[in-house]
Parts: C-alpha cells; structure tokens; sequence
C-alpha cells in the first residue's frame, strides 16, 4: 500500500483487508529507534525532554509531559486538577472509556453530559445543567478528530471555577478559530497507540502552559519522585524525596525516539487524512443513506475516525449488519463508541440507560469508515462501494 500522500490513483486490492486504522513507519523511524537502542539511555535520557519539547511546540504550547498512554496522560491531567475523592467530573458520553476512568482512578465520579446530534461533540448546554457544587473538571472530548466547543466551555469553567481538560487523543493538528489543539484547555491529554496520529506504539503526553501542573505531573510519572535518575546522575547525588504516590508512567527514551521521527511527518499525515475525508465527503453526498458527522465552520478536523450516521429510515438492515456486510468486503468497518456507562463496569456503579438521549439514539447508527494516510482512492471508492451496498440489502 502506498504512504502517505500518493495519490496516483494505484488501484486498491480488492480482497486485501482494509484496516479502520494502521500506522506509517519508514526507514527513518527505523533508524531512530535502532540509534537510541544503541544509546547509553534506553529510558528517561535526553530524548523524552527532546520529544516532549517538539510536541508541544507543534501544538504552539509550552510544556509537554511524555507518558507511556494516552490514559496515563487522562489521570496524570485529573491529578495535577486536583481531583479526588467526593469530586465530579463531567465527561461527553460518546467517547473512548478511558476519558471517564481517569475520573475514577482519583475516587470522583464521573458525570456523563450529552452529546450534539450533528457532531457527537460534548453539549455545552448538556454540561451547564450538570454542573453541581461538587463539580472539579470538564473533560472534552475531541471526538473523531473535531474541537469540541473550548470558548464556550471555558465560560462554564471559568464561572464554577472548574478546570478545563481536553481529551485530544483524536486531535493532534486540528484547529478552533486558528488555535492549535494542545492550547484550547488548561491541560491537554495525546495518545500515541498505532491506531492515532503518530505513534510510540503505547505512549501520550500531557500538553499545557502552565509550567506548575507539567512538574506536578513529571513527578506523578515517576512515583511521585521529585527527581529522575539521571537528573541525580548529573549531581552525583543519590538521595530522593517521595513527595506523593505516584505511579510509573514513564515514556522510554527508545519510544520517544519514535515519536520525535515520526512527528516530523505529523502535518503530511493530518493534510492526508483530510484529503481522504474530502473524498469520502463528495462521495457520500450522493449516498443518501449514509451521512458524515458535521464540522463546524470555525474548526478543522484532524480526522482521526471518520464516522458516518446511517439513516435507518431509508434501509432494510440496522447498523450491526451494515457493520457485518462490510467486514463481508474485507472493509474493517468500527463503531465508535457504545456510550460509556453502558459497559457493565458502570451499570454496577448505578449508571443507567436514558441518561443522555442524543448520545444513546445516535450510537445505534454510528459506522466508522476505514481512514488512515497510506489509503488510496481505490480504497475510499471501495469503502464508498460497500456502504452504497446497504440500499440492496
Ligand atoms: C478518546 C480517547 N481517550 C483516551 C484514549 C486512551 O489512549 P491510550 O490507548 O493511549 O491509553 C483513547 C485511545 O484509544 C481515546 O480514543
């Protein structure tokens, strides 16, 4: 398969399985790697300051935290908030369930706001009525690829005195009125897993400017130790401070070698999939039963998912046999995602069916369409092919 940006029209593989998502590795991340794996520092040396500098500076923000998940990144962010236990925290109920189990992970409780209709973006309306007094932290979820709505959420943060945190796992390289995800909230959570923009294989950063929540969080990685290894390395000192628990969330030097190779490719990778989505968007405004997710006019999307709405009205079969009848195509069609507090985990914590409606009518019709750089336009036409099917069904 082509990489990123070959658009000479090469013929998709008919049979070949088309991933919803797949990484781009070339020779130069190979080379990184192998470098830093014949380095003296496998973990915690010069490339993670390195990594997390370039990141942020991508994102036009100051400081980056390099952890080894974007989930480590979601709690590392609910700990410098100072959430914890007795404390909620609002969350879109359409998103991946490590954006709510962070809540958890400090002892507050997760409260789900609902979703918009067009975008399935977290509903500033929905958050204002749950806000309560216990009220700690919003988080925002960049669902797809899409800012959510930062300048109205910061309103409410601001007003309850909440902290703002965006999960931008899906985000990296989409705008809001010309601002950079990573600079659109008090604190902004990236994944780094194969499926996402770039990849460390696992890894995430926190993204911030301010410069007293990036040194809480460099400790809270690193047990809740206020010096690294190699930081005492440097001062021939031994001694140590266990300041708070923490936990080890540390992103290897080998791993941010990746990422450093990889992020050099960043921009060439979002433009690839929002080229992708633009064909996918013309070819679907002639399918009437399929229809992509909005964008709003005062953002970009960074396209990390590309979701389509089926109009159930116009079709004979539901979503999970359009599902099956493109995994029938060797189109390795997802769905993205059941609302969180459906999973039993939730159900067992008192979370019940109709909290938010938008979110629950829309799951039943959300297909995600395969949308990766390496995709050409013979595998879009074939994907669009597939969903056209679904009228013959
Ligand atoms: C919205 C969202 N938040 C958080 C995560 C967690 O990231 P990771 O898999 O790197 O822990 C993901 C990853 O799938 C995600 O999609």
């Amino acid at each position: 398969m082509p990489d990123s940006g070959d658009w000479s029209g090469v013929p998709a593989v008919e049979d070949a399985f088309l991933p919803y998502g797949r990484q781009s590795i070339g020779q130069d991340d190979i080379d990184a790697v192998v470098a830093a794996l014949t380095s003296d520092w496998l973990t915690t040396g010069p490339k993670v300051a390195e990594f997390e500098q370039a990141f942020a500076s991508f994102c036009g923000a100051e400081q980056g935290v390099a952890v080894n998940s974007g989930t480590a990144a979601l709690h590392c962010a609910m700990r410098a908030a100072g959430v914890g236990p007795g404390d909620e925290v609002i969350v879109p109920a359409i998103t991946f369930a490590a954006s709510s189990n962070a809540a958890f992970y400090e002892g507050a409780t997760p409260i789900f706001a609902d979703v918009e209709a067009d975008t399935l973006l977290i509903d500033p309306d929905s958050v204002a009525a749950k806000i309560t007094p216990r009220t700690r932290a919003i988080v925002a979820v960049d669902y797809a690829g899409q800012p959510a709505d930062y300048d109205a959420l910061r309103v409410l943060a601001d007003r309850h005195d909440l902290v703002l945190i965006a999960d931008a796992c899906h985000s990296p390289g989409a705008t809001y009125k010309g601002r950079k995800t990573g600079t659109l909230a008090d604190m902004s959570c990236f994944s780094f897993h194969p499926v996402k923009h770039l990849t460390t294989c696992e890894g995430g950063m926190v993204v911030t400017n301010d410069a007293e929540l990036a040194a809480h969080m460099r400790r809270f990685r690193n047990h809740g130790i206020d010096s690294d290894h190699r930081k005492r390395e440097a001062q021939g000192a031994f001694a140590y401070d266990m300041a708070e628990l923490g936990f080890n969330y540390r992103l290897p030097d080998v791993q941010c070698a990746l990422g450093i190779a990889q992020l050099k490719r960043l921009e060439e990778w979002v433009a690839a999939r929002q080229r992708i989505a633009a064909l996918y968007d013309t070819a679907f405004s002639q399918v009437p039963h399929a229809r992509p997710l909005a964008v709003h006019g005062d953002r970009t999307n960074a396209y990390h998912l590309y979701v389509v709405r089926l109009d159930l009205q116009q079709l004979e079969v539901g979503r999970d046999q359009a599902f099956a009848h493109l995994r029938a195509r060797r189109i390795g069609a997802n769905v993205h995602y059941a609302p969180v507090y459906w999973h039993s985990f939730y159900r067992a914590r008192g979370y019940e069916r109709g909290l938010c409606p938008v979110a629950e009518h829309a799951y039943e019709e959300l297909l995600t369409l395969p949308m990766f750089p390496g995709m050409n336009q013979g595998d879009v036409a074939r994907v669009v092919d597939a969903v056209r099917e679904l009228k013959r069904l």
